[in-house]
C-alpha cells in the first residue's frame, strides 16, 4: 500500500501546475504549491502515508462537516434542517444569489458558505468563546488530537476580509434562519475555517465517519444516522459545484476545503486525508483530486 500511495503523490504532484494556491485570504499564499500528501487509516488501525503528510494547513470548509455533526447532536437533525436545505446548488461555495431568490428562503445545503454560518449559529453555548471551545473539543475528540488549534493569523485574515460571509450572516438573521446573535455565529464560522490540521488529522476524521461515529475506543461520539447524514451530504456537496463529477470520476464521499484538504470516507473500510493547496477553479486541490481518482480506481473504492 505505502508503494502505491507514494508513486500517486510521484505521478501527480506536477498537476499542481495547472492550478493555484488561494490568495483571497492573507497567509493562505504561503502554502507551498506543489506540496502534495495522501494518508490512509483502515479500519483495522492500520497507517499508510506518502509525501507531505505531517504538513500543517487550515481545514477550510472541511469544517462544515464536523460543525454540522455538532449541531444535529445540540439540536437534533428536525431542528438544523428547518433552518437549511439537502440539496445541491450547482453555485460556487460564496455565492449570495439564490439566497434571496429561491422559494426555500433558506440556504440550500450546509456545505455552502451560506448554510454553514447558519449551521454554526446552532452550536450551544453562553457566548462565542464557550461555543468555538465545544466545536474545538469535539474536533479534537474525533481526530483524536489533542493539540488542533486554530491558525490565529490566518482566523484574523478570515475575518477582516470576511464582508461577504458577513453580509450572509445578516441577511440569515433578517429571515430569523439565524436566531441568536449573527457575530457570534460569524466569529465561530471565521474559527473553525482557521483550524490547523495535517492529512493524517483528516484521516482520522474520515475514519471516524467509516465506523459510523466510533472513535479507536470503541467510543460512539455521535449517532450512526448523523454520520449517515454527513457522509451524504459529502457526495452531493461535498466538492461544490464539482460534486457529481467528482461523484462519477472518484465515487468516495469527499469534503474540501481552500488550505488544499481533502476529506474522504470509504464507509466501513478506511478514512483518508489529502493535502495539496494548489486548487482548480472550483477551490478543490488540483492534485489531490488526481491522487483520490487514481487510488479510487486501483483499489475499486466506488461506493456507486
Ligand atoms: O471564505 C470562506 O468562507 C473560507 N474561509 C472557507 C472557504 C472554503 O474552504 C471553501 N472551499 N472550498
Amino acid at each position: 500500500m505505502e508503494d502505491l500511495l507514494k508513486n500517486l503523490v510521484k505521478n501527480n504532484q506536477a498537476k499542481s501546475k495547472l492550478g493555484e494556491v488561494a490568495n483571497y485570504i492573507p497567509e493562505l499564499d504561503k502554502a507551498k504549491k506543489d506540496a502534495l500528501g495522501i494518508c490512509i487509516y483502515d479500519i483495522n488501525g492500520n497507517e499508510y502515508c506518502a509525501g507531505d503528510c505531517e504538513e500543517k494547513f487550515t481545514i477550510q470548509s472541511i469544517s462544515k462537516i464536523i460543525t454540522l455533526m455538532l449541531a444535529i447532536l445540540d439540536n437534533g437533525e428536525e431542528y438544523v434542517f428547518s433552518k437549511v436545505g439537502m440539496e445541491p446548488t450547482g453555485d460556487p461555495f460564496n455565492s449570495i444569489k439564490k439566497l434571496e431568490t429561491s422559494s426555500r428562503k433558506r440556504p440550500y445545503n450546509p456545505m455552502i458558505n451560506a448554510g454553514a454560518i447558519a449551521v454554526s449559529s446552532m452550536i450551544k453555548g453562553k457566548d462565542a468563546r464557550e461555543k468555538f471551545q465545544r466545536l474545538l473539543d469535539f474536533v479534537r475528540k474525533i481526530s483524536e488530537d489533542d493539540t488542533l488549534d486554530v491558525n490565529y493569523k490566518i482566523y484574523c485574515g478570515e475575518s477582516e476580509t470576511g464582508n461577504r460571509n458577513r453580509a450572509m450572516g445578516y441577511f440569515l438573521k433578517s429571515q430569523n434562519i439565524i436566531e441568536g446573535n449573527v457575530e457570534d455565529a460569524l466569529d465561530v464560522y471565521f474559527k473553525q475555517c482557521s483550524i490547523e490540521a495535517t492529512a493524517k488529522n483528516l484521516a482520522r476524521i474520515g475514519l471516524f465517519l467509516a465506523r459510523g461515529g466510533k472513535t479507536s475506543t470503541g467510543e460512539q461520539v455521535i449517532n450512526p444516522r448523523i454520520a449517515t447524514i454527513v457522509k451524504t451530504l459529502m457526495v452531493t456537496c461535498g466538492m461544490y459545484d464539482s460534486s457529481g463529477e467528482f461523484a462519477v470520476r472518484v465515487g468516495i464521499p469527499s469534503k474540501s476545503g481552500v488550505g488544499g484538504g481533502i476529506v474522504s470516507v470509504v464507509p466501513g473500510k478506511m478514512g483518508i486525508g489529502v493535502f495539496g493547496p494548489s486548487l482548480d477553479k472550483r477551490g478543490n486541490s488540483v492534485a489531490g483530486v488526481a491522487v483520490l481518482e487514481e487510488l479510487s480506481k486501483e483499489l475499486s473504492l466506488t461506493i456507486f
